[in-house]
């Protein structure tokens, strides 16, 4: 019981510093230049959100942030440590969800759990039962993963990169495939459980509404190469609504902004 309630406490959330980022991709066909000297600090608990057309190297940028990809120039510094490679303080969300079939909702969360070894079985069940709990799934725990609907499915990657407690969570597009509806309600969530779990939020989208919406910030970048051009800090109140007026003007704003710093044939952006 003393370890789920430990296991369950919040942990304090990591400080992002991008220190000068560069990548390049080289291929037979190519010379990608992704990223060009990006730079970028968040402050501990705080929810960035990073947007861009496609090509412009969001994904490339959280995973070198997550560990799975070693920048050509610079460094990414959590809490002041080099990041080396991927762990469990920071996890990432796609935009599918990377969920195995083979196994029921709860045995998803629980394969991630496995990495405790101070838990014992019925604890990491306790810990599992507690997240699904709080995305609102906890009646689905013995569903399969073909059961359940896209919002759903995106619901229980949710629940189970937050299983492992880390410090901050890294997501890529994570509800682009959804439709207006259920993005919403998750808009909503997504607000809540941050809230309730004070994690830093590094959040990739190319929706400027969304943006807008989600973030304590909005760094914008433009392709080829990859760079950051401008930010924009969001003043409003929480929870927003995606639909409200003032979260519109900031929308407005930002689309602006992009359009101005876009080379025409990269246009493919939803506001
Ligand atoms: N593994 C790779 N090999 C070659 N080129 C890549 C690779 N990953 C990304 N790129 C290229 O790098 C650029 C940035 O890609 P990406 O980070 O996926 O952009 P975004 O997520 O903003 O759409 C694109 O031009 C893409 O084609
Ligand atoms: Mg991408």
């Amino acid at each position: 019981m003393m370890a789920v309630t430990e296991e369950l406490q919040n942990v304090p959330p990591e400080k992002l510093v991008v220190a000068g980022v560069s990548k390049w991709f080289r291929t037979s066909r190519a010379d990608v230049h992704a990223l060009d000297n990006v730079s970028l600090n968040v402050r501990e608990g705080e929810f960035v959100c990073l947007v861009g057309p496609s090509g412009c190297g969001k994904s490339t940028l959280l995973n070198i942030i997550a560990g799975l990809e070693q920048p050509d120039a610079g460094q990414i510094l959590a809490d002041g440590q080099p990041v080396t490679g991927p762990g469990r303080e920071r996890m990432m969300m796609f935009q599918e969800s990377a969920l195995f079939p083979w196994l029921d909702v709860l045995d998803n969360l629980l394969f991630g759990l496995k990495l405790k070894p101070n838990l014992k079985r019925h604890e990491r069940r306790e810990v599992a039962q507690f997240y699904l709990k709080l995305v609102g799934l906890e009646k689905f725990m013995h569903a399969n993963i073909h059961e359940l609907s896209g919002g759903m499915k995106q619901r229980v990657a949710l629940a189970r990169c937050l299983a492992p407690n880390p410090r901050m969570l890294l997501m890529d597009e994570p509800f682009a495939a959804l439709d207006a509806l259920t993005r919403e309600q998750l808009y909503g969530d997504i607000q809540r459980i941050w809230e309730k779990r004070k994690k830093t939020i590094v959040f990739v989208t190319h929706n400027v509404r969304e943006a807008a919406c989600l973030g304590d910030r909005v760094v914008l970048f433009s392709p080829h190469p990859g760079r950051v051009q401008e930010e924009f800090t969001i003043g409003l109140p929480r929870p927003r609504d995606i639909n409200s007026v003032e979260l519109a003007k900031y929308s407005t704003e930002i689309t602006r902004a992009l359009k101005r710093h876009l080379k025409p044939e990269a246009a493919e952006v939803a506001e």
